[in-house]
């Protein structure tokens, strides 16, 4: 078997898959965040263009991605599939593994991919600039990647503890014309409110998503993109397990189990849903979701309406949340740190058809040298967490000697976190579980709706 199942640009899928009309009970509305009622599309206008509030609420199965856009994902897609046979022979197992590699994109991540899609819809209905957050800063590069190619401008909150341990992150997204601040600043209401109670907060992405909101919200030309969470960001990622079926489709193969790390669930869902519609349809196929231990959303977090932002702006949503003023601890997989989980991600593993899963710093870090010994790419802290289950997986097939077909979500590398494996290497890490006082205490804040 080749060591990289490559498609043709031809065969790149021409629309995109959605898992909202195949779920098992309707997807819970988002709520106006005042009258607690549902939101409609004009609730959401302020902020995101009606193209993509359609996507959002969108009903149909399928949703054709535009020529134009088309030929900006051919830039970097479609992706290898790879064999990561270098990593089976290491750990003596029977099973297959494969991963799906999105760091060939030129920010390093599967973002663009959604960021590239939201440029093209503001860009198309007429909107001349972006605000976004940032965590690790793959997003806010991504975005600034994707708005230089479609001639938009683009403003970035970074959290403020990724943006001094990543500078490097920050300097691409100036190379694509991007601006970014430390969040929280002193130019948003929200930014100086939390600032006033807490001038030293290593910020949050709820924090820095109320100042971009704000931002949007209150300039007409600007509006605001979400780089993980939504609906039509699930939408769009899923070109990442449309490749991957056509990919195993084309040696004969069908994964046993599929696994993605969630911060968000964005990277999740573009890989696991083509698949959870195959479960949906009887298949027996394992869907693993991992998030990190210091931020337990799916797996501590209860099933229940909350903002998306600190400031409590933004809709309520049903999902997995941690509360929303929740402050995780500065873990490096700064893109997983989020109080909340995808709807759509939520709504899986309520159905039983998403397994989540947490992992600790240390043993993800141990996972990503042993597979950047094995295959050599370097991954990115978050897509450790990913590589973590897959070997333990696969050890587990290597007990029990079955041939299970593994593939895993490649979803960035780590060329920018290079100082977070050098904490790594001087044993500067911790691992940390976040406490069950805690997490009753950042529940306390959240709205009691149901
Ligand atoms: C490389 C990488 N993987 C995963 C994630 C997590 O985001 P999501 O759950 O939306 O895929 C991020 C977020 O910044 C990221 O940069």
């Amino acid at each position: 078997m080749a060591k990289k199942i490559i498609l043709n640009e031809k065969d790149l899928p021409t629309k995109w898959f959605n898992l909202i009309p195949h779920l098992p009970g309707p997807l819970p509305p988002p709520l106006h965040p005042g009258t607690r009622q549902p939101a409609g599309p004009d609730d959401l206008a302020a902020i995101f263009p009606m193209n993509l509030i359609e996507q959002e609420m969108c009903p149909d199965s399928w949703v054709p991605i535009p020529e134009e856009l088309l030929k900006v994902y051919s830039i970097w897609r479609p992706t290898p599939l790879v064999r990561a046979d270098r990593l089976e022979q290491f750990l003596g197992t029977p099973a297959k593994i494969f991963y799906k590699n999105e760091m060939v994109s030129p920010p390093g991540s599967h973002k663009p991919n959604t960021a590239v899609a939201q440029a093209y819809f503001n860009k198309v209905a007429g909107v001349k600039r972006l605000t976004t957050e940032t965590g690790a800063g793959q997003w806010g590069s991504a975005l600034s990647f994707a708005t230089h190619i479609f001639g938009l401008g683009c403003r970035v909150y970074m959290v403020k503890c990724s943006f001094y341990q990543k500078p490097y992150r920050k300097s691409l997204m100036r190379l694509w014309g991007g601006e970014v601040f430390p969040s929280p600043t002193d130019m948003t209401n929200a930014g100086r409110q939390i600032l006033a109670k807490d001038p030293d907060t290593p910020g949050s992405l709820g924090m820095a998503i109320s100042e971009a909101v704000e931002e949007a919200a209150t300039n007409s030309d600007c509006n605001y993109s979400l780089g993980s969470v939504l609906n039509h960001v699930c939408l769009h990622q899923s070109i990442i397990g449309l490749e991957t079926q056509k990919q195993f489709e084309s040696i004969g193969l069908k994964p046993d189990v599929v696994i993605g790390c969630a911060g968000g669930g964005s990277n999740f869902a573009g890989l696991a849903f083509p698949f959870v519609k195959e479960k949906i349809d009887g298949r027996d196929i394992k869907i693993i979701a991992v998030e990190p231990a210091a931020c337990p959303t799916m797996t501590k977090g209860p099933y229940r309406y909350d903002f998306g932002d600190t400031a409590g702006t933004t809709p309520l949503m049903k999902m997995h949340t941690l509360g929303h003023d929740f402050v995780p601890a500065g873990i490096h997989a700064g893109g997983l740190r989020y109080h909340g989980m995808a709807p759509l991600v939520s709504a899986g593993i309520k159905h039983n058809l998403i397994e989540p899963q947490a992992k600790h710093q240390l043993e993800c870090f141990e996972a990503s040298v042993t597979f950047a010994r094995t295959e050599g790419f370097v991954p990115a802290p978050e897509t450790s967490h990913a590589i973590r289950a897959a070997i333990v997986e696969a050890l587990e097939c290597k007990k029990t000697g079955q041939e299970k077909v593994i593939v895993f979500n490649f979803s960035g590398h780590g060329h920018f976190d290079m100082s977070a494996y050098d904490d790594f290497f001087d044993g500067k890490l911790h691992d940390y579980d976040y406490p069950k006082e805690k997490i009753d205490a950042a529940l306390a804040s959240v709205p009691q709706v149901e």
